[in-house]
């Protein structure tokens, strides 16, 4: 039933991108419009800056363009930041929000992300809420309990009601080559799927659990294969066209 959904592909270019590359999106629309449609929903959430511009180029395509971060907050005194509305308005569709980096970069808090989920659905938006456990927490046993607690604290009421979307992203596997097994993920992801419908019913089934981590061309098809995984949020491998449309095409 959970597999049945349709799986989401989500580029997540973080810090990186100028406009020169959104050559690298015209690429990819180019290969998604020459063959057959996907049956995945491609996306790809560039930094802020290039929103709209990539939007131009992705939406006659189908890709649906994300934002990576939002304020909590709809406007206000609040320098530097950016709202959802705002992403909104710019084209995004989707908004990442405690992604592990944020998380450990500016101290995103499981609350903080919650706000931010609220604030993402409350601009007609879908948040991907992210949670993972540490190398450290791995080793010491505690990756169940961690992403519990994340899970529980982060995924906002709203989302009984309201689409929302759940990363899985064990933080020693983001950037670094390395992955769970395929037994890790599907148990963790299992679990997540198991903690959903408890608190959410049949919403909870439908809510699309992706992986992320080293998701690349070499394991997104046995990655992708696995168990209640319904996508991935994918880095390094996104910035360049030819390796996202190989893990599209996996999907
Ligand atoms: P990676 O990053 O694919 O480069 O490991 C994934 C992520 O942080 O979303």
């Amino acid at each position: 039933m959970a597999d049945s959904l349709t799986k989401l592909i989500a580029g997540n270019w973080k810090m990186n991108g100028l406009r020169a590359s959104l050559f690298e999106v015209e690429k990819l629309a180019s290969k998604l419009t020459a063959g057959a449609a996907p049956r995945c929903t491609v996306a790809i959430c560039p930094p802020a800056t290039l929103i709209a511009a990539m939007n131009q180029i992705a939406a006659p395509a189908g890709i649906v363009v994300g934002a990576q971060d939002c304020h909590p907050a709809a406007s206000g005194a609040h320098t530097g930041d950016l709202s959802a509305p705002m992403l909104a308005d710019a084209g995004a569709q989707l908004v990442i929000v405690g992604h592990s980096e944020r998380r450990a970069d500016h101290g995103e808090t499981d609350e903080l992300v919650r706000q931010k989920a609220v604030s993402v659905l409350a601009a007609g938006l879908t948040p991907i809420i992210c949670v993972g456990e540490t190398r450290a927490e791995r080793e010491a046993g505690t990756a169940d309990a961690v992403v519990a607690a994340q899970l529980a604290a982060s995924v906002p009421d709203e989302a009984a009601d309201d689409d929302v979307v759940v990363a899985y992203e064990p933080v020693w596997a983001i950037g670094t080559g390395l992955t769970p097994t395929s037994a890790d993920i599907a148990q963790m992801h299992k679990s997540l799927r198991d903690q959903l419908v408890k608190r959410f019913g049949a919403k909870g089934a439908a809510i699309k659990l992706l992986y992320g981590g080293s998701l690349k061309p070499g394991n997104a098809r046995e990655i992708l294969a696995i168990e209640h995984v319904n996508g991935g949020l994918i880095g390094g491998a996104s910035l360049l066209a030819d390796d996202l449309f190989a893990i599209i095409s996996a999907a």
